[in-house]
């Protein structure tokens, strides 16, 4: 075994971003968003990102949820949604309960079989967090869901991957750490851990500082190099 800890992105890694949106435009109300779904949802996730980074930078804080719903209603508007406070509830209330990517449940099931332990560290705030590890039914092989909230700002800055060492006693050096997003894995790579960036959609690899130690398709084979 080479790593004690694997600590898991939660948006984007462990849960699909783009569920929300998909499943609200199978709903028979659904109504022009049937259309305009995949738009909406890569808006959604990159005005979310921008508003995180941005409130970061200004010293503006305020949590992922209130950064999320922010971000989708910026999302709406762009697509002429944004008057729709019922579809603008029904998406928000299935972002706590995203589909985990397929092959999650049956990856950290033998992750843990191989003896390690699994922890998320995650912008989501706490109660978000709770909510969408419970709906995946992950939630008994997840021993800690680490929210920067505990220090009020976001990723990539250097004291939320603190929080790994301070809350679950272990060193950046026996950690893997496992993101879907390249920013998120160049600071954590940056502050000492190894990382794993899982790159669905085959994007070119971010120009950042240090870069990802393995690179992943999905989390199938994370076993063979954990
Ligand atoms: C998270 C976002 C950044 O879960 O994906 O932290």
């Amino acid at each position: 075994m080479r790593h004690e800890l694997l600590v898991f992105d939660a948006y984007g890694t462990l849960f699909d971003v783009a569920a929300a949106a998909r499943m609200a435009a199978t709903r028979p109300d659904a109504g022009r968003l049937a259309e305009v779904w995949p738009k909406l949802a890569e808006d959604w996730r990159r005005k979310q990102l921008e508003y995180s980074w941005l409130r970061t930078i200004m010293g503006a804080h305020a949590d992922f949820a209130t950064v999320t719903a922010e971000a989708l209603d910026w999302a709406m508007e762009a697509q002429g949604l944004g008057t729709e406070r019922g579809l603008r509830a029904v998406l928000l209330g299935l972002y706590d309960q995203l589909a985990p990517y397929p092959e999650v449940p049956a990856v950290l099931n033998a992750l843990r079989q191989k003896g390690l332990r699994l922890a998320i560290l995650s912008n989501g705030a706490p109660a978000m967090l709770q909510s969408a590890v419970r709906s995946a039914g992950i939630d008994g092989l997840i021993e800690a869901c680490l929210s920067v909230e505990e220090v009020t700002t976001f990723k990539p800055a250097a004291v939320v991957y603190g929080l790994v060492e301070a809350r679950l006693g272990v060193a950046p050096a026996q950690v893997l750490f496992v993101s879907s997003n390249g920013w998120d894995v160049a600071g954590a790579a940056r502050f000492g851990f190894t990382t794993a960036w899982v790159n669905r959609s085959g994007a070119p690899i971010d120009r950042l500082p240090h870069g990802p130690a393995h690179i992943l398709p999905d989390l199938t084979h994370l076993p063979e190099i954990a």
